[in-house]
């Protein structure tokens, strides 16, 4: 065993490592808010000490105080493992089966520097997605997956791992769930404090199911709904050639994008108050050109628009402001978006206007009071500007971060005047649900665990075939679908779309899922692919997600608040052959406003993962369907058919349409 591997086994080290970790380099998460009575900072600092012999509680006690008083959390910093934090190919990691190798793997890429939001906070993406609370977290499920064998279950509570447990080869090796609370426990502030106290954390989607696989997960999203609003606003065949697309955010998800603008054809303007966030993104390659005075913005905004040019620009400094400046100049605004992350709006998601990024992050901690009452101005500020974009035009939609949700409830004018809802659509209202979701279409995506990208390569190669092959028998209704992710799985290398692990994502429906994953096994079994292959999905899904201000939004049957589907979901993926498997309460929009859930699976060239893809791939979009089409979801009814010719098996309970005009009578 190599060091690395003696220090994953190890798990939680005998002797204390030195207390050094901490770097400030890095870009790390805002000082929580300072909400435990002194009785229950007691209580977390006595939950954080059982991770560790009492020989060393005098010394640990002292420094987890102070590090609860410092940040409003216990991270447990002087645990950071001092091997570098990346993805390494399966093989390197040490361990009794391979699905646990391909879980080590993925729970690394997910804390890795390059990918991580606030790397030492253990935090990946969205301000509060956590793969684990603390450092003893990590330290022990490594050690768990380093010896755990095909027999066994490890079970994750929260990024706590609770144990090991006896299960059967069949079984998923991992079962996590986040954030589950007794319901009425769900407000904002009950998060702060569970949380605070070490007993739960927010695990977004993909963060706490260690599926991220850095903001090229969601460019294709992106670029799916840029390319569809788009159309929406377009005159005959137009394209976006010259169009302005204004936004906010150039954090895990909102880095998207200036690179799917791009992909799109349009100019990008994307506002970002952070500069450690700017910086990443630039040097990555992902956005352009950076600009830090409004004035000068607006001469290069027309300069780009005269010469009808593609390319994307960072703005350093608030969203509020450029959204006023434009409507001051005059500048038209084709599409708009916001990506600030409102679902966290009081600890560190949206910086209001008019205050620094600096004292922002002192007020939110020191006057949480004033600082609400910042955002909720900032807020109505934003609305007034955006509402007069859109009364020359503009097409603006809520990008899921709960922009409308919580501008609403800042009193803002986003209302339609009879009240019945927002006045501007969700992008799953208006694009996502009935164009993608609704035919089964949703971020499936893959991770070549050799760590080498020509295997990546020839996935790519085998994924683009399979759509030509599609292609060739597709019904109409998704021919659109099939050729934009056709354009991208082709262009995607040319794209350098990978941050951290070699991964690819490309939305598919059902059949497209299962016909490529299908094909990676056999390339895997005859050698072509040099190591196994993950497999997995975003939770933002046809079926991995309930939420009524997202994923759910176009869910009109009154059932948008119910979240059946997505406990069905983890659920039946469990027991049809998922390698790990999760489900998290908060995600997107907000702690207590949705539940999803995702899966991993891993392909190793063997006859049992064909069998399982199969069967797990088909319900894990198909559940989804089902209900989309009971809720008389049209695109939806139209897959569910589609579905049962091609499996005879399944047999749906389809709706009864009503006309309208006997219901207009009563
Ligand atoms: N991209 C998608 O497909 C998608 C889908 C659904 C929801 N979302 C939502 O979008 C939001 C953003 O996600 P993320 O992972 O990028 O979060 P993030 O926290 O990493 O990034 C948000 C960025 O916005 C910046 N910001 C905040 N207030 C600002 C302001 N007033 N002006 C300029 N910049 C400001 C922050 O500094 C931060 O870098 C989340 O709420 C997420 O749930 C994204």
């Amino acid at each position: 065993m190599n060091l690395f591997q003696q220090q994953i086994s190890e798990g939680i080290p005998a002797a204390l490592p030195e207390n050094n970790k901490f770097d400030k380099a890095l870009n790390h998460a805002p000082k929580r808010k300072d909400i435990l009575s002194q009785a229950e900072k007691k209580l977390a600092i006595r939950n954080a000490l059982r991770y560790f012999e009492p020989r060393h509680h005098a010394l640990l006690s002292e420094e987890f105080a102070a590090e609860l008083n410092e940040y409003g959390r216990i991270y447990m910093y002087r645990f950071i493992p001092d091997y570098k934090m990346h993805a390494r190919p399966i093989g390197q990691y040490p361990g009794k089966c391979q699905e646990a190798r391909a879980i080590m793997l993925m729970i690394q890429n997910n804390l890795d520097p390059q990918v991580a939001q606030h790397p030492q906070e253990l935090i990946t993406y969205g301000g509060n997605g956590a793969v684990f609370q603390n450092w003893a977290q990590y330290l022990l499920t490594m050690k768990y997956l380093s010896e755990m064998t095909n027999e066994q279950t490890l079970v994750m509570y929260s990024g706590h791992p609770m144990g090991l447990f006896p299960s059967h080869k069949e079984a998923p090796r991992v079962v996590v769930t986040n954030g589950m609370m007794i319901p009425n426990y769900s407000r904002q502030d009950d998060w702060e404090k569970f949380n605070a106290l070490g007993v739960t954390q927010y695990g977004q989607m993909t963060a706490g199911s260690y599926m991220y696989i850095g903001p090229q997960g969601i460019v294709h999203g992106t670029t799916i709904t840029v390319l569809n609003a788009g159309r929406k606003i377009a005159k005959e065949q137009e394209s976006l050639s010259g169009k302005l697309f204004l936004t906010s955010g150039l954090g895990g998800m909102s880095g998207a994008q200036p690179k799917a603008g791009n992909i799109a054809g349009c100019i990008t303007v994307c506002a970002e108050i952070n500069p450690k966030v700017l910086q990443t993104r630039f040097s990555q390659k992902w956005v352009d050109e950076v600009i830090l005075n409004p004035d000068e913005l607006v001469k290069r905004v027309r300069s780009a628009k005269a010469a009808k040019e593609v390319v994307s620009i960072a703005f350093l400094g608030n969203i509020v402001d450029v959204w006023e400046k434009f409507e001051k100049e005059d500048l038209y605004v084709d599409l708009g978006s916001d990506q600030t992350s409102l679902h966290n709006p009081w600890a560190g998601g949206y910086y209001p206007v008019g205050l620094s990024f600096e004292e922002s992050n002192e007020m939110m901690r020191r006057d949480p009071v004033l600082f609400k009452e910042k955002v909720q101005a900032s807020l109505k500020r934003q609305t007034d500007a955006i509402n007069k974009h859109t009364a020359k035009g503009t097409y603006f939609f809520d990008y899921g971060n709960a922009f409308l949700l919580e501008a609403s409830r800042a009193g803002a004018d986003v209302m339609k005047p009879d009240g019945t809802g927002f006045r501007y659509p969700s992008y799953v209202e208006d694009i996502m649900g009935p164009i993608c979701f609704d035919y089964g279409f949703g971020p499936f995506r893959w991770v070549c665990t050799s760590c080498d990208p020509k295997d990546l390569g020839i996935t790519d190669k085998i994924a683009s075939e399979k759509i030509q092959e599609l292609l060739k028998e597709a019904p109409e209704e998704i021919k659109q679908q099939l050729n934009d992710n056709l354009q991208w799985i082709q262009g995607a290398r040319a794209n350098q779309l990978v941050v951290g692990s070699q991964a690819r994502i490309l939305y598919a429906d059902a059949r497209g899922r299962i016909e490529i994953a299908e094909a990676f096994n056999e390339a895997i079994r005859i050698g072509v692919l040099s190591a196994p292959v993950v497999l997995g999905r975003d939770h933002h899904d046809v079926s991995g997600t309930d939420s009524p201000y997202r994923e759910t939004a176009n869910i009109y049957d009154g059932s948008s608040f119910t979240a059946d589907m997505a406990i069905q979901n983890v659920i039946g993926d469990s027991f049809r052959g998922a390698t790990w498997v999760s489900i998290h309460n908060g995600g997107g929009v907000g702690w207590g406003e949705v539940i999803n859930g995702g899966f991993g699976m891993v392909l190793d060239g063997s006859e049992e993962a064909s069998r399982r893809l199969k069967s797990m791939l088909f319900w894990d979009v198909n559940n989804g369907i089902a209900r989309r089409s009971w809720a008389r979801n049209e695109g939806a009814l139209f897959a569910a058919k589609r579905a049962m010719q091609q499996e005879p098996l399944l047999k749906l309970t389809l709706p009864n349409l009503v006309d309208e005009n006997l219901l207009d009578k009563l």
